[in-house]
C-alpha cells in the first residue's frame, strides 16, 4: 500500500512538472527607434529597451511587432502622422506575425502615442485571440503616463486577466537601466 501511494506521489510530480514546463511567457513590443521626444535620434527605442530587460530577466521569447510602413524618423512628422491615422481610427499593417496561441503570460510592451497604443497595435491585438492568457502591459511615454491605454487592451483583448501598466519615462528607459529595473520590480514579481 505504501509503494502504491509512493509510486502514485511520483506520477503526479511528473505530471506536475510537464505541466509547469508548458507555461509560457512572451514579450510582445512595438518600439520606434529614430528621433524622440527627449532623447534625440535613438538606435534602440525606449521600450525595447525595457522589452529587453523583461526578456533577460524572465527568459521569455522577444516578438517586435513593426509596421509595415516604417514611421518618418523626424518627431514632428511622427507625431502629425500618427495623430491622422488615430483620427482616422485606422488600421495600419503590421510586418510579421506570430503564434500566440501556445503562451499563457504576455507581457506586452508599447509607447503611449497621443494618449493611446499605437494604431497597428489595434491591428495586430485585434489579429489574435487573447482568452484565457494573463496580460502584462508596459508603456513609455513622456509625461501623460499609460493615458487610456488600459481601457484599450481590456476591451480589445477579450476574456484575457490584464493586469495594471507599468509605466515609465522615455527617457529613462532610454537612459537609466538601473532605474529602468527598479520601475519594473514589480511587473518582475
Ligand atoms: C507619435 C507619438 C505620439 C506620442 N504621444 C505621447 C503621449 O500622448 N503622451 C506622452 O507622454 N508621450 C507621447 N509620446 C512620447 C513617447 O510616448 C515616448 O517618447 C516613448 O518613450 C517612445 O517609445 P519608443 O521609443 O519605444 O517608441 C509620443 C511620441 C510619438 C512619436
Amino acid at each position: 500500500m505504501k509503494k502504491a501511494v509512493s509510486a502514485l506521489f511520483v506520477v503526479l510530480a511528473v505530471i506536475g512538472s510537464a505541466f509547469a514546463a508548458e507555461a509560457k511567457s512572451l514579450v510582445i513590443v512595438y518600439s520606434r527607434a529614430d528621433e524622440n521626444y527627449g532623447v534625440g535620434y535613438i538606435t534602440v527605442g525606449n521600450t525595447m529597451k525595457l522589452a529587453q530587460i523583461i526578456a533577460e530577466k524572465t527568459g521569455a521569447e522577444l516578438f517586435e511587432v513593426k509596421p509595415a510602413k516604417p514611421y518618418p524618423a523626424d518627431y514632428e512628422s511622427c507625431i502629425d502622422l500618427a495623430k491622422k491615422e488615430q483620427n482616422a481610427n485606422a488600421r495600419p499593417a503590421f510586418l510579421e506575425d506570430k503564434d500566440i496561441s501556445g503562451y499563457d503570460t504576455v507581457y506586452f510592451g508599447y509607447p503611449v502615442w497621443w494618449g493611446d497604443i499605437p494604431m497597428t497595435l489595434y491591428t495586430f491585438v485585434e489579429a489574435h485571440d487573447w482568452n484565457g492568457k494573463t496580460i502584462i502591459p508596459f508603456c513609455t511615454h513622456e509625461g501623460s503616463g499609460p493615458g487610456r491605454t488600459f481601457r484599450t487592451l481590456k476591451t480589445l483583448m477579450k476574456g484575457a486577466d490584464v493586469r495594471s501598466v507599468t509605466a515609465v519615462r522615455g527617457a529613462t528607459a532610454q537612459n537609466d537601466r538601473s532605474a529602468s529595473e527598479r520601475a519594473l520590480a514589480g511587473l518582475l514579481k
